[in-house]
């Protein structure tokens, strides 16, 4: 039997299409992820010649150990990124020790502006994830330049920072790690909002389980989450859990899945906010966003959601001032 040359994608695969911009420490974990859970076919892009293209063979030659039906492909070159179902934003450069995430806005702004306009005039109907730092000024800037309504541009940070939250739960209260749930809101920042009463261990909130103590020395381990692994790794930032954390919610879009996750959205009135990403539950299916999980928040966690909307400001107003879009 022969098969009829030069196989097309677009005519023989109904697959999703993903691309993953970025192919160092985020991306590429990011991209061996959705190939392995078979979320669609991947185009892994960065400009560094060579470098996706030797990860991306080299993904593509785990599939027949691993079991998955995905091409993977890299390139320098957004025509081969044209018509994505879905896009993540890795691109840019990571913290290093005394580094805050804060110190990476100019760099990354016009990394960020730049990939977002080219992924744009390829793929005009695509959602685009964003993972750069500091987060929710680059999801902001992503919007302003795709000119994407709220529901296709939604920033990666609060499914990390509850995975975080969640595993050091588990660790303590020495249970399964499938019987946690957490939420953290706000910025991805120190000012993040770890949300105890809604952290859970199959579904007994944790303040009926551990001491005050306990409970804040977890919120603020997670608050330093990043910081604890650029201490510990000191040439770059985490990206085993960042890649899970957006290939999860990649996955509740391009599987229509309507997950409630944690992630960065553009606030149109809710939680009281009105034009700025912050870190909200909401409900992602096959459109992106679908809806804002709005909860009744007490007098000290507004307080520590209006702290970190502050910083959030801050960063955009620079993002501004640089004039870039
Ligand atoms: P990395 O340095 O390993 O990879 C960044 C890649 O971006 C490099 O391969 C570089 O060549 C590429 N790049 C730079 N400019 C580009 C451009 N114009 N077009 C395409 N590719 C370009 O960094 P890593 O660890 O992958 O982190 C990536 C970003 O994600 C950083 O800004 C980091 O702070 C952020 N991050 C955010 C997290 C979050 O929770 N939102 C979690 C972890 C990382
Ligand atoms: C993190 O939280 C660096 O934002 C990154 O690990």
């Amino acid at each position: 039997m022969r098969w009829a040359s030069g196989i097309h994608r677009a005519k023989y695969f109904k697959r999703k299409k993903l691309t993953v911009v970025g192919s160092g420490n985020v991306g590429a974990t990011a991209a061996f992820l959705a190939a392995q859970r078979e979320l669609g076919d991947v185009v892994l892009l960065d400009v560094i010649d060579g470098v996706p293209q030797g990860k991306a063979l080299d993904m593509y030659e785990a599939s027949p150990i691993l079991g998955y039906d995905a091409q993977v492909t890299g390139t320098q070159n957004y025509q081969d990124t044209a018509e994505s179902d879905l896009v993540i934003i890795t691109a840019g450069i990571a913290r290093k020790p005394g580094m805050s995430r804060d110190d990476l806005l100019a760099t990354n702004v016009k990394i960020v502006a730049d990939v977002t306009k080219k992924i744009v005039a390829y793929s005009p109907e695509c959602v685009i994830l964003v993972v750069t730092n500091p987060l929710d000024a680059m999801v902001y800037t992503a919007k302003q330049v795709s000119g994407f309504p709220r529901e296709r541009v939604i920033g990666m940070a609060g499914v990390l920072d509850s995975a975080r939250m969640r595993s050091f739960i588990a660790e303590k209260l020495k249970v399964s790690i499938s019987d946690v749930s957490a939420f953290v809101l706000g910025g991805h920042g120190d000012t993040m909002v770890p949300l105890p009463r809604y952290a859970t261990v199959a579904g007994i909130s944790i303040t009926e389980m551990m001491s005050k103590d306990d409970i804040a020395a977890i919120c603020e381990r997670t608050a330093q989450g990043g910081a604890e692994i650029v201490e510990l790794l000191k040439t770059g930032s985490a990206f085993y859990a960042p890649g899970a954390a957006v290939v999860e919610m990649a996955e509740a879009i391009l599987k229509d899945k309507g997950r409630v996750l944690p992630c960065a959205v553009y606030l149109d009135g809710e939680y009281g906010v009105d034009g700025y990403y912050m870190g909200v539950p909401c409900r992602l299916g096959g459109d992106g966003l679908q809806s804002v999980v709005e909860l009744d928040l007490t007098r000290d966690e507004k307080a520590a959601m209006n702290t970190s909307l502050a910083s959030v400001k801050e960063l955009v107003k620079q993002v501004d001032n640089l004039g870039v879009f």
